[in-house]
């Protein structure tokens, strides 16, 4: 069996070679060095030798960054001979929404509220991955994001533990399956355990402090679930939790991981994140490092150079750390790679892999994610679905764009393949509608320049002799001869990501000028936000009839639109974060809790409403949808016991539709102030015209409970609890009940 070919390895491992099995090297085949940026030159530059030496001297159990399959079979023929058990390397990488194949970003794969549309998206790159040799995925990113001044608020599932709970087990699922070792399956990594969303100030790496209520309430459930669907692997964040650095917070990963929730994967370092306990001022040096993150149950050493677990030899014999615990933590990992076949097969066929990635029906389930992610902001006098214009201007760098379709964190995608906005229009369009283009702005106009500018065709380029004037005038002139003008705006895909945090919302550059002149032409505007965040669309929100979120849709992105937009499918996404009208509000979340009457407080701003631009849950369809017949089961139960809300949804309105029912739980009183709201329940339902569906949602001990401070623990309080049904997190249609003593 696994254990038994696991300690036969183990029981004849020396310490070095132990410790080699627990360092992770970064491999980047980057461009040539002269393109890099200066700084980084030297150590890029160095790095692939250096890891080819320590390969073929058995000190690497796993590699990142390897997508070619060439070489994952090189590098792997490099590992296995260069350690005395023939012992393969783990390839592991960031697919984070796709390999070859882009989805939408995570974000908008939550905001599709569609848990099939998830499990889907994440199956097909997992599909793509293990083709050309990965066995696994450092992702789904699962942290809870509040300030969406956080650059990695688009690689989750936005502000709500229980959606993002539900997401990030249907990611889980996509990229394993039922169980490790699958055909087609890899390794998911939930990350950044814990706390990392709670940056302060919305940047990147900050400290983290939280409260525990916050904690168990908001920021570790999505972790529970992933784990509770079997995840095989768990990424550390970056910084101290409370004090305590994540990379070795014993409490973290033995009490609450593996203790609590019963979790028997491996654990994994976010880059340098060993190294980095010495620049928390935790650490005395590389030694001490290396034995307190074994110690604190981190199995693996994420690295870019200069590994401390080197060291991990030396701690041992010090006495800084058991060798029972390197043990444990070799254990882990090799049974990982059992599982995962290495040890019988570690190579990759590398024309199957050609044939995997261009399997066209990835594209097709790539078109309908991007379809189902977007969001309907707004949509005054029904202006979407267009109705046959003659003509429609496209403007906007954005809507040409093949890099910023696709989103940030994509590295093996094929910009050929890349549908744009404006050739899903074109395509779609036909000979019935005449389509012009003007981008109106310098394409690569954006505030600064992004650490991943380095790879590919990430950095953005003006092409030659470009005329700002020329250019604004010609757009303008394009949109006033238009029937609809399609404009298309945002942020470039690198202002958003792994260190990409903003002290602004705004749009970028000048592309609220651009917005203002194409609006003041009077024809019909629809707006399309490329986007990972909430942007500051105040004046759009009040001038600009129709409003799509298409969010960084992918490969097919552009296809998905003209779907949109042509009315073939209804959007039906929702907002997975509460819209901030401004910077100033955030954070701001639905699921506050209530100190003060409303009537009372004022406006708290002088200066701005204390409501946000769009609420937490919104998204609008073609359809128009009523909710009736609230019920329950019972109105009052026992701790313990499950009551069971049904609803009747109606589409009224005059196309089919695509609804979001949401359930909203609220606690009148009890032992602790609770939210004035929580989300308890969803589900998306595609309606025709008139078509009724009736759902139900049950309601029992995991959906009632919560953290409560005083009694350190889970609780289920006497109260009336009121439940809310509707479209938004706004929704008025309510019932109640109640949990006796
Ligand atoms: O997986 C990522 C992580 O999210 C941030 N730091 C680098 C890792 C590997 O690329």
């Amino acid at each position: 069996g696994v254990a038994s070919r696991v300690e036969a390895l183990l029981a004849d491992m020396t310490l070095a070679e132990k410790a080699g099995q627990l360092t992770q090297f970064f491999y980047f085949d980057l461009p040539p060095a002269e393109e890099i940026e200066e700084t980084l030159n030297a150590d890029f530059a160095r790095q692939p030798a250096m890891v080819e030496a320590e390969l073929s001297q058995g000190r690497v159990g796993s590699l990142l960054f390897v997508t070619d399959p060439a070489e994952v079979n090189r590098l792997q023929r490099m590992a296995v001979a260069g350690n005395r058990h023939g012992i393969p390397v783990l390839f592991g990488f960031d697919v984070i929404h796709g390999l070859r194949t882009i989805f939408p970003v995570p974000i908008a794969m939550a905001a599709s509220w569609d848990l099939r549309t998830v499990e889907q998206g994440q199956a097909v790159a997992a599909r793509e991955a293990r083709a050309v040799g990965i066995h696994w995925a450092f992702a789904p990113m699962v942290d809870i994001a509040r300030d969406p001044r956080w650059g990695r608020i688009v690689e989750g599932a936005g502000e709500d533990p229980y959606l993002g709970s539900a997401v990030a087990a249907a990611q889980v699922r996509g990229f394993q399956g039922a169980s490790l070792g699958e055909q087609d399956r890899i390794i998911a990594g939930p990350k950044h355990f814990a706390g990392y969303g709670a940056a302060l100030g919305g940047r990147d790496y900050d400290e983290v402090d939280l409260s525990d209520a916050q904690l168990w309430n908001v920021y570790l459930p999505p972790f529970e679930a992933a784990v509770a669907a079997g995840a095989g692997n768990i990424m550390t964040a970056y910084m101290p939790l409370n004090g305590i650095p994540a990379t070795a917070n014993r409490w973290l990963l033995e009490d609450v991981l593996r203790r609590q929730w019963g979790f028997e994967g491996f654990v994994v370092s976010d880059a340098q994140a060993v190294h980095n306990l010495r620049t928390h001022g935790f650490a005395a040096d590389q030694v001490d490092a290396a034995a307190r993150a074994v110690a604190a149950g981190l199995d693996l050493e994420m690295a870019i150079a200069d590994p401390a677990y080197t060291h991990l030899p030396e701690a041992v014999e010090q006495g800084l750390v058991d060798e029972a615990a390197l043990d444990a933590a070799v254990r882990r990992v090799l049974t990982a790679k059992v599982r995962m076949g290495l040890l019988d097969d570690p190579y990759v066929d590398e024309a199957r892999a050609r044939e995997v990635l261009a399997d066209p029906a990835h594209r097709d389930v790539a078109r309908a994610a991007a379809r189902r992610a977007a969001v309907l902001l707004r949509n005054e006098g029904d202006l979407l679905p267009l109705d046959r214009p003659a003509s429609l201007a496209v403007v906007g760098p954005l809507a040409d764009s093949p890099r910023d379709t696709l989103g940030p964190w994509v590295f093996d995608y094929d910009s050929s393949e890349t549908v744009t906005v404006l050739q899903g229009i074109r395509e779609r369009a036909g000979q019935h509608t005449e389509v012009s283009y003007a981008p109106g702005i310098r394409p690569a106009q954006r505030t600064f320049p992004s650490m991943f500018d380095m790879w590919g065709d990430n950095a953005p380029v003006d092409p030659a002799g470009f005329d700002d004037a020329a250019e604004l005038d010609r757009a303008v002139t394009l949109a006033r001869e238009a029937d609809v003008a399609v404009v298309v705006l945002g942020e470039w895909q690198n202002m958003i990501g792994e260190a990409a945090s903003r002290s602004s919302l705004e749009l970028p550059g000048d592309q609220l000028a651009l917005l203002q002149a194409v609006v003041a032409t009077g024809t019909p505007v629809v707006l399309l936000v490329m986007n990972g965040r909430p942007l500051d669309l105040r004046w759009a929100a009040e001038h600009v009839p129709a409003v799509l979120d298409i969010w960084y849709p992918g490969t097919q992105g552009g296809a998905a639109v003209a779907d949109l937009l042509f009315g073939d499918a209804a959007p039906g996404g929702k907002l997975p974060f509460t819209w901030p009208r401004t910077v100033g509000q955030v954070p701001m979340v639905y699921s506050h809790t209530r100190s003060h009457e409303p009537a009372n407080q004022g406006r708290r701003y002088w200066d701005e409403a204390s409501t946000p631009l769009f609420p937490f849950g919104h998204g609008l369809s073609y359809g128009r949808f009523e909710y009736s017949d609230l019920s329950l089961d019972r109105d009052t139960l026992r701790r313990g016991e499950t009551v069971t809300v049904t609803v009747t949804v109606t589409n009224t309105g005059p196309r089919p539709g695509e609804e979001v029912v949401q359930v909203y739980l609220s606690q009148r009183s009890g032992t602790a102030a609770r939210p004035v709201r929580e989300l308890k329940g969803f589900e998306r339902v595609g309606l025709a015209v008139g078509e009724s569906r009736t759902l139900r949602f049950p309601l029992g001990p995991d959906e009632l409970r919560y953290w409560n401070a005083a009694a350190r623990d889970w609780v289920v309080d006497a109260a009336t609890f009121d439940v809310h049904v509707g479209g938004d997190s706004t929704a008025s249609t309510s019932t109640s009940f109640a949990v006796s003593g």
